[in-house]
């Protein structure tokens, strides 16, 4: 299997992986809209090991990898790389997890999650937490490797309570990941404060240093093309990746930049609505209902409407509620 990683042209962005939200629903909507010589890389939401490798667990988590048809096709035609997150502390459900992905022909790389700060993953030795635990993540890298021939990533941050930087990426870079994306935070921060881009610069430079050929993702706080291609010449990583900053802005990937008018972004709130029923049967309507503000904003009486929208039932009445919104409203303006 090739390291699509190596490939990619430089620099490029990657749509962070997030829970709830960066299921193939919500990518197939970003990578409709996206320029395919910007958005290279999309991830899905962190997938527990232990569930994948548990007969009942794996019911309730295997939806976070599914990939739709139409997401599919949008895939090959872009060349956009779809990667899977996993996490976990036990290796050997790393091992086996990586077999997994990689029988099922889905994706173009695995992506290890060593950067959530929550609570009952850090409890569980998972995730940032193995921050504290290098040999346990070298392990883990190890383990991914074993179990499949997809380039193996990780995604973390610079310390646990405290920067340690070049420490932390010194145990990583000796497994030698095929690319490295990095949240300019400690965990104890969670998402407060300002990511430290700084932090990230040293990471390049010590890449440089070690002469290595992971691929260096910088993350933290970015809201537009403009800002990651300043971060990229002022501290030269190969990529970068955007999470919150999409919810400003789902054209965000786009050549063109404009966050377009209204018209535009309720065609875009249709198109997502129907491909959320259409996979989901929308039986989760409420995580649908956290997507309408994005597209809901911006203009006069927005937040009037939103709050009418974010009482709509189901999928059919939030459909008919914006055809009674743009048949009103915006055929008039
Ligand atoms: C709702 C939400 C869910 C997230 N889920 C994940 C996840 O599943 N895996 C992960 O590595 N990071 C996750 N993150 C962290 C983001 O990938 C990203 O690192 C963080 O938001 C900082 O980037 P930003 O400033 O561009 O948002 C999540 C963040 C948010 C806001």
């Amino acid at each position: 299997m090739t390291n699509f990683w190596q490939q990619i042209p430089k620099p490029f962005m990657a749509l962070a992986p997030m829970e709830d939200v960066t299921d193939t629903v919500f990518r197939e909507v970003i990578e409709s809209v996206s320029s395919q010589e910007i958005l290279k890389v999309v991830f899905t939401e962190f997938t527990s090991t232990d569930g994948l490798c548990h007969n009942v667990g794996r019911e309730k988590v295997i939806d976070r990898l599914h990939v739709s048809a139409t997401e599919r096709k949008l895939l090959q035609q872009s060349g956009t790389k779809l990667v899977a997150q996993i996490w976990g502390s036990e290796p050997e459900n790393f091992f086996k997890s990586a077999q997994m992905l990689s029988e099922s022909g889905q994706f173009d790389g695995i992506d290890i999650n060593m950067g959530c700060p929550v609570k009952k993953v850090v409890k569980k030795k998972s995730c940032s937490a193995l921050i504290n635990f290098p040999d346990l993540a070298r392990e883990i890298i190890q383990a991914t490797k074993q179990g499949s021939d997809l380039p193996v990533s990780v995604k973390t941050r610079i310390g646990f309570n405290e920067i340690i930087t070049e420490k932390w990426m010194v145990e990583l870079l000796a497994e030698n990941p095929a690319a490295i994306t990095v949240h300019g935070r400690t965990q104890k921060m969670l998402s407060n404060g300002e990511a430290m881009w700084d932090e990230i610069g040293k990471v390049v430079q010590l890449r440089n240093q070690l002469n290595s050929d992971t691929i260096i993702l910088g993350n933290g706080d970015i809201l537009s093309y403009e800002m990651a291609m300043e971060k990229v010449s002022e501290f030269g990583v190969d990529g970068v990746m955007v999470g919150t900053g999409i919810f400003k802005n789902p054209w965000l990937f786009n050549e063109n930049q404009e966050f377009t008018d209204i018209r535009t972004r309720l065609e875009l709130l249709k198109k997502h609505i129907l491909l959320f029923s259409e996979t989901w049967d929308c039986r989760h309507f409420n995580i649908l209902k956290r997507f309408f503000k994005i597209y809901v904003t911006g203009f006069e009486g927005a937040a009037e409407w939103r709050n009418k929208l974010m009482n709509a039932g189901n999928c059919i009445e939030a459909l008919q509620m914006i055809e009674i919104f743009e048949t009103g409203k915006v055929r008039s303006m």
